[in-house]
């Protein structure tokens, strides 16, 4: 049967030989300790017996365990050399991690917050992340990789198998990085380029324009569409809305909620804190999201009553 990846034989063989001779020795050498403790327990031997150097011993003890740290490291260096040769036919995607969720941009510019691919293609991942150091780690595939700032990191895979398998985030990276949770979806070719060409981002409903921005900006990771308080305040009836809120010099407050101030809240998120929640946390979307997407993401958030 066929793994879930191409790299899963490589690792799972390298993980077993080292797991195989770490249990050999952890019984032999917990045997021998306990039958020498009793065979040489000082009231058996009043008389410490005289000992001499073995050299035989020595040697062999040097020699064996240093091949089997060479046959570790080779069965390990086979199943990760792979993972650093990516192919020329690689299908390129953009991963982003940013605090805190990923999104997946295509070569046609569609972005989704779940990795969709092609089974028996492969796959390469251009990593990037805006903030700090994330870690995309798909376990089933045996693959992990740092997506670092100002660092071009790759990853790539082959995807083996239809089905669904867990994206996390290996790094810690700040309070939510445990819900930096995604998922490949593996499909088969067609339905690959079907959903590829369609306008529908998680493969259910239609979005407008400004729900499709807040999706592509990982902005819904801090901010719910249903009152629920995650790290930000929700977007649920936030137009025309009265706030407190914390200016720069920690003064309190009121603001409108009205385009002006949805503005600085993307622009300058940290001129402007709402009353009870942390400050520093949201970084400046100025270079990301221009002045007219701002537009549209506003004109869905009036629709969130
Ligand atoms: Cu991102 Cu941990």
């Amino acid at each position: 049967m066929n793994q879930a990846s191409n790299f899963n034989q490589g690792v799972d063989t390298a993980f077993y030989v080292i797991l195989g001779i770490s249990l050999f020795f952890l019984v032999a050498i917990t045997t021998t300790m306990i039958y020498f403790a009793i065979k040489y327990n000082k009231k058996r031997n009043p008389q410490a017996g005289d000992l001499k150097d073995n050299h035989k011993l020595e040697i062999i003890w040097t020699v064996i365990p240093t091949l089997l740290v060479l046959v570790m490291f080779y069965v390990g260096w086979e199943g990760y050399r792979p993972m650093r040769n990516i192919p020329d036919n690689a299908y390129w995607i953009k991963a982003t991690g940013r605090m805190w969720s990923w999104s997946f941009e295509y070569p046609n510019g569609k972005v989704s917050p779940e990795l969709y691919v092609p089974k028996g293609k492969p796959i390469a991942l251009k990593l990037y992340s805006p903030d700090v150091i994330h870690s995309l780690y798909i376990p089933a595939y045996r693959i992990k990789e740092d997506v670092t700032p100002g660092v071009n990191n790759k990853m790539w895979f082959i995807p083996q198998q239809i089905g669904e398998y867990d994206i996390f985030c290996a790094e810690y990276c700040g309070d939510l990085h445990s819900s930096m949770i995604s998922k490949v979806k593996v499909l088969e070719p067609e339905e690959f380029e079907k959903w590829l060409n369609s306008d529908k981002a998680s493969g259910k409903t239609e979005m407008t324009s400004g729900e499709k921005i807040l999706v592509q900006n990982g902005c819904l990771a801090c901010h719910s569409r249903d009152g629920s308080k995650i790290v930000g305040p929700s977007f649920k009836g936030l137009y025309g809305s009265t706030r407190t809120v914390f200016d720069a010099q920690n003064n309190l407050k009121e603001e409108t909620f009205d385009e002006k101030y949805f503005k600085r809240s993307v622009y300058a998120p940290n001129e402007e804190v709402v009353q009870g929640y942390p400050k520093g946390i949201m970084q400046s979307y100025k270079e990301t999201i221009s002045e007219e997407d701002l537009k549209a993401m506003f004109e869905y958030l009036k629709t969130l009553k």
